[in-house]
């Protein structure tokens, strides 16, 4: 059975080119990057090379603010716990407060509702518009003296809604506020995405949604972070002081090497491309529509396509899709062959909060779907995909 992969937003296949990278650090240069001896100094130079190529394409210059962890879940973990366990150490007695938005990912909300359950922090969940943006005057309303870090999604998972991270940062900055960013979905998509256009204090990335192998991320954690008011994160994991103190446990160099290349590789002038397979796509789908509207004999009700999300601030490739009066969350499993995910599960089988938050109702969010186009989506997985959701659709 031929089959499309139209969910690189769930991951990404590995480049090819990645995989050649990486294949000499899973034979002959096995080292241990914390070894002194020659296996050790190939792994570890190698390790540096990585880290280079991600501060590069960050805009980062001290490439040791680069702390390697086993992707973006960790790296979301380690900045706002890690955050919250240096601030209650240090000022025992400061009621901090945070600010976040409630169309975060998951590996967000989750540590700050540790926070405010086990460390009785304040955490504001902001409401997000109706594309699923966090405007800057809503954030601007919540500030406090003891706020002390906002967190903000760069590009939405599930419907693909850049945030406006410039004014964001600004307005962390002006406060006093540190600002950290979970990047996984707009690193390597938008060129923006570096600290010469947005002041970011703290990153999240991972590389299986950038043609990487899963397991390994990295978080950015600038100098201001050490100067702040907890002076600077506690680690989650303890150990052998790896990665500067901040993160212990025997570094996943092949994962790394994969992850610097996929760096490398990134190519803003592809995610054009990209971009332009997911217009071609949805004008495909939306002329369909129309035809089958003027050909019926309007006993049925009017099928329609709506765009979730913003229609031009949002990451390239991606679409989130509501089929108006069409319950796809059913439809999908009849289109085994093509991949893509309906945003009505996530998690452990609840409801989407992304869908809520922009304030689909059920029914809204039971016709939506995710659809990812990547690297290595072509023409013809398009053309297979679309002839699929014609022939369930009709
Ligand atoms: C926005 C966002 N943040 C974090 C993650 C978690 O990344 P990882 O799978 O590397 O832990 C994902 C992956 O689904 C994501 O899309």
């Amino acid at each position: 059975m031929r089959r499309v992969f139209l969910d690189n937003n769930s991951t990404t296949p590995v480049d090819p080119r990645v995989l050649d990278k990486m294949l000499p650090y899973l034979k002959g240069e096995f080292g241990n990057a914390a070894s002194n001896h020659p296996y050790g100094w190939s792994a570890l130079t190698a390790v540096e090379e990585a880290r280079t190529s991600i501060a590069n394409i960050l805009g980062v210059l001290k490439s040791k603010e680069i702390i390697f962890t086993s992707g973006a879940t960790e790296a979301n973990n380690t900045a706002i716990l890690g955050l919250a366990y240096k601030i209650k150490k240090q000022h025992p007695k400061l009621k901090a407060h945070f600010i976040t938005s409630k169309a975060e990912h998951s590996s967000v909300l989750g540590p700050f509702e540790v926070i405010e359950k086990d460390f009785a922090y304040d955490v504001t969940y902001v409401e997000v518009n109706e594309f699923g943006q966090v405007e800057v005057g809503q954030v601007e309303k919540y500030i406090r003296p003891e706020t002390v870090l906002m967190s903000f999604i760069w590009g939405n998972n599930e419907i693909g809604s850049i945030n406006p991270m410039r004014l964001l940062s600004e307005l962390a900055h002006k406060n006093n506020i540190l600002f950290h960013t979970d990047a996984t979905q707009a690193f390597g998509k938008i060129s923006e995405v570096n600290l010469n256009s947005v002041k970011f204090d703290m990153l999240s990335l991972s590389g299986h949604k950038i043609y990487g192998p899963k397991g390994v991320g990295a978080l950015y954690v600038g100098s201001k972070v050490k100067d702040s008011v907890g002076g600077g994160l506690h680690p989650l994991l303890w150990g052998g002081g790896h990665e500067d103190g901040m993160r212990a446990g025997t570094l996943n160099v092949p994962g790394i090497v994969g992850l610097g290349e996929a760096c490398r590789l990134i190519n803003y002038s592809e995610c054009e491309d990209i971009k332009l397979k997911a217009k071609y796509f949805l004008m495909e789908l939306q002329n369909y529509f129309q035809i089958i509207n003027s050909t019926s004999l309007n006993k049925l009700p009017s099928k329609e396509i709506k765009l979730n999300g913003h229609p031009v601030d949002r990451l390239p490739g991606q679409l989130n899709l509501q089929f108006i009066n069409t319950r796809m969350d059913q439809l999908i499993h009849q289109m085994a062959s093509i991949a893509v995910s309906t945003t009505s599960a996530c998690g452990s089988g609840g409801v989407s909060h992304v869908l809520k938050a922009i304030g689909l109702s059920l029914n809204e969010i039971h016709s939506s779907v995710r659809i990812g186009i990547g690297r290595f989506t072509t023409k013809d997985d398009l053309d297979f995909a679309l002839q699929t959701f014609k022939n369930i659709l009709k």
